[in-house]
């Protein structure tokens, strides 16, 4: 049976760290309050000059080495992003052109959080039906150029980063098990990004009024996550007939600790089968699972055969799961 299987990771952050210290000095809050409500210690910002195909590309080429796979073998390249460096063209191309994937395919999702997820399950779709044999699936973001800085509410919760996997058609039974999406477009108002789209453009009156920002109801989101990835989690086990005490390692979207001790509570995993990285990096969106399953897999946490399942929510409202055999 032919499966997609991860064959590399990679991951790139700004050098740039911001501190729960530094935000003290910039909003009203403290390091304990952010701390206690998310398990965020720092994040990383990207400077300027440096965009999401920078971090996109950093990645993909580290995941390029880690397979052994060259830029010019790449059929596909997806993207899940909601911070483009530009509305189009998508930063698929953009990436290829700088790591020369000259014969690969390439677009973007929009998914938020969940981005790479929902872009992993469509690489995934166009290996098993044939035609693609290596594919590159990115996560990156850089949030930190649509928060609003004088928000205490939101600016706290997000950094910036990027990573990448290279999926290849193989032969085995090890590879992507199945995956999972889920949309409630009912609930898209909780958590979004009012302006620079075709209802609020970048208009100076726009730009005045501050609707460039993400805006969010982050307790509706909180409750939102926890049962979301709970489900879903549950949903990708019952496909494959496995307990979650098969499961080797969860690794949840990194958005705050608290959601995250939920679910694993609720899927009654041990948090020594939990990969946090959290207090590290803040939440990156769509690039937070890629770049913890990079740092895992290169942690020695992952080994052949072992059962992982990607878990995560975001805007829209969106959730996805994928279960691989490692
Ligand atoms: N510093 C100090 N106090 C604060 C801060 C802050 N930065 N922010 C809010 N507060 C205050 C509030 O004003 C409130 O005070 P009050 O009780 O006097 O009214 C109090 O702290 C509690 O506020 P809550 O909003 O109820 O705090 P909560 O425990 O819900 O934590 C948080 C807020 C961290 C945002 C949490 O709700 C959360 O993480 N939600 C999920 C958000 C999320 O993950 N979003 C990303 C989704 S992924 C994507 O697609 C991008």
């Amino acid at each position: 049976m032919i499966r997609a299987r991860i064959t590399g990771t990679g991951s790139a952050l700004p050098e740039k760290v911001l501190t729960n210290l530094d935000l003290e000095r910039m909003v009203d809050t403290t390091d304990q309050w952010i701390v206690e409500r998310t398990g965020i210690r720092e994040r990383r910002i990207a400077a300027e000059g440096e965009y999401t195909s920078t971090f996109a590309s950093a990645a993909a080429l580290r995941a390029l080495s880690a397979a052994g796979v060259a830029a010019d073998e790449i059929d596909l390249i997806v993207i899940g992003t909601v911070t483009p460096d530009y509305p189009f063209p998508s930063t698929a191309c953009l990436v290829q052109q700088i790591i020369g994937a000259t014969k690969a395919n390439c677009f973007d999702v929009s998914a938020a959080c969940p981005g790479f997820l929902f872009a992993l399950a469509t690489a995934e779709k166009f290996i098993s039906h044939g035609g693609v044999k290596k594919a590159l699936v990115i996560g990156a973001d850089v949030l930190s150029r649509i928060v609003d800085w004088s928000d205490r509410n939101t600016c706290l919760l997000f950094g910036d980063g990027a990573g990448a996997v290279v999926l290849e058609a193989v032969e085995g039974e090890n590879g992507i098990l199945s995956t999972h999406q889920h949309t409630d477009g009912n609930h898209w108002e909780l958590l979004y990004q009012k302006g620079c789209g075709s209802r609020n453009p970048a208009t100076q009156q726009n730009l005045d009024h501050r609707l460039l920002y993400v805006t969010m109801q982050g307790n509706e989101v909180f409750k939102f996550a926890v049962r979301a990835m709970a489900e879903v989690a549950r949903e990708a086990l019952a496909a494959n007939g496995l307990a979650t005490s098969d499961i080797s390692l969860f690794i949840p979207h990194q958005a705050n600790l608290r959601i995250i001790e939920a679910v694993g509570k609720r899927l009654c995993l041990g948090s020594d089968r939990v990969f946090v990285n959290v207090e590290h990096y803040g939440n990156t969106s769509s690039a937070s699972i890629p770049i913890a399953l990079d740092e895992a897999s290169r942690a020695g946490r992952i080994k052949e055969g072992d059962y992982v399942l990607l878990d995560a929510f975001g805007a829209g409202l969106t959730w996805a799961a994928v279960l691989l055999r490692w």
